[in-house]
């Protein structure tokens, strides 16, 4: 028999007002965005375009490591604030997160700052 417990997280998605998803931990943040209608923009889902540029408002220390895209399309001083990119980022308990709405960036679908 298996003991395993299906651990569960929770996200706040503060931009668009999405309270309370509940996940299963080491789930993806783009990937619950799409499936509980977070609202976390998002083009490539691949690391490559910088649209899903988000903030971990809070429970940093709760996402796995910087993705070595990120590492590429990231300041440093970007990553101290607490940005990340949704699609390289995976979860290991609760966070809120929050993102400049595309309509509000200076290169709609892009990363906003740089
Ligand atoms: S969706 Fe393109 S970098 Fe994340």
């Amino acid at each position: 028999m298996d003991d395993q417990v299906d651990t569960k997280i929770r996200i706040r998605f503060l931009t668009s007002g999405v309270d309370d998803v509940e996940v299963p931990a080491g789930s993806n943040l783009l990937r619950m965005s799409i499936r509980y209608q977070g609202g976390l923009p998002f083009k490539c889902g691949g690391g490559m375009c910088g649209t899903c540029f988000c903030k971990i408002e809070e429970g940093a220390e709760n996402t796995g490591p910087l993705t070595g895209k990120e590492k590429k399309m990231l300041t440093d001083e970007e990553v101290a604030q607490g940005h990340r990119l949704g699609c390289q980022t995976s979860l290991n308990g609760d966070v809120a997160v929050s993102w400049i709405p595309l309509d509000q960036r200076a290169t709609p679908g892009r990363k906003p700052l740089k």
